[in-house]
């Protein structure tokens, strides 16, 4: 466990370019890096989460200005880049012709997904770095994105080197993905940033998921059913709580049976979907820590970032 400042940032950052397995924090969730140019740093961190290997990764890079030296960035990704950079957004580009990136980071596509994180000490990291850092979410496959170095820690501790101790992420929903081939303008997965600021700062609406045509295109975020999974049952629109389940509120509103609930989490009393948002993964995690048969959550509002929260409690729900 490193700790979040000038000497444990060089440490990681020696780590990562020695081809280490170091997990830092973004805004968004925990990060399982690796240096993006090394194929068998990449293979190591399809290795520690046991993921299935034709899901590419996201690069992180520190400012605008590194991104465009690995992705051809049009004026709708220019645009989007200069809205949202650094923040909770990342943008799939063609793969620039100097792109460093190693094709296991891609999956062999010609396209890369690019991200500059918001947290100041993830972009400080990636400064000292110097490449491209992949890095997807640091929890085993299938288990739910870590928020706090200790949930890293619980899912990794004897698979990487180092993690940096940066207290609680505030987004606590992965970045928004976004496509921008082929002159259309794609939302792969929904995340930090509400569909609507997007839409907004395009003049227009995003298409939904992978073009139609694209048959060799990898499986869209998420496609897995079950990647954001708890191993209770997850019981979606709850009306009721039922005896010993654990419960999932939104608001202030108290369910039936609420009296005999085994475990019981609040996303935001006051109904706050950004606190709801922060609050997501901690809580499911919270529940499924206390053992309970089956999670019941009451029905969250599917507008701004009740999209992404909505979209991720129905892949925690999916059967499996
Ligand atoms: O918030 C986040 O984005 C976090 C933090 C750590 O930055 N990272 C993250 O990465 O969620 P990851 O690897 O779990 O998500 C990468 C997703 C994959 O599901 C993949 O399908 C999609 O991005 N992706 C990556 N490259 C792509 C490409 N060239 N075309 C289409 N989708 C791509
Ligand atoms: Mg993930």
């Amino acid at each position: 466990m490193l700790t979040a400042d000038a000497g444990g940032l060089s440490r990681a950052a020696d780590l990562l370019r020695l081809g280490g397995l170091v997990a830092f924090p973004t805004e968004t969730v925990y990060g399982l890096g690796a240096d993006a140019t090394n194929p068998r740093a990449v293979a190591g961190i399809y290795a520690a989460k046991e993921r299935p290997s034709f899901n590419p990764l996201i690069s992180h890079l520190p400012d605008i200005a590194a991104a465009e030296r690995e992705g051809v960035f049009g004026p709708d990704a220019a645009r989007l880049a200069a809205a949202f950079w650094p923040g909770p957004l990342t943008l799939v580009v063609p793969r620039a012709e100097m792109s460093r990136i190693c094709d296991l980071a891609t999956a062999g596509l010609d396209s890369v997904a690019l991200r500059v994180p918001g947290l100041p000490l993830a972009r400080d990291l990636l400064t000292l770095v110097g490449r491209p850092v992949a890095a997807p979410s640091a929890n085993r496959s299938g288990r739910i994105s870590p928020t706090r170095a200790d949930h890293v820690l619980a899912d990794l501790i004897d698979r990487i080197d180092a993690v940096i101790d940066g207290g609680g992420t505030n987004v606590g929903l992965e970045s928004t993905i976004i496509s921008c081939l082929d002159g259309e303008m794609r939302l792969l997965r929904p995340g930090g940033v509400p569909r609507e600021a997007i839409e907004e700062v395009l003049g227009r609406k995003l298409l939904d998921g992978a073009a139609p045509t694209d048959e060799e295109a990898p499986l869209a975020p998420g496609m897995l059913e079950s990647h954001y999974a708890p191993r209770a049952m997850v019981r979606l629109d709850a009306e009721e709580v039922r005896p010993g389940e654990g419960a999932l509120l939104f608001g202030r509103k108290r369910p039936p049976g609420i009296e005999t609930a085994g475990a019981i989490r609040n996303l935001s009393e006051s109904g706050d979907l950004v606190e709801a948002a922060a609050n997501l993964f901690a809580h499911l995690r919270g529940l499924d820590d206390a053992r309970v048969p089956a999670i019941a959550i009451v029905p969250i509002p599917a507008h701004g970032l009740g999209e992404a929260i909505n979209d991720r409690l129905r892949r925690a729900a999916a059967p499996r």
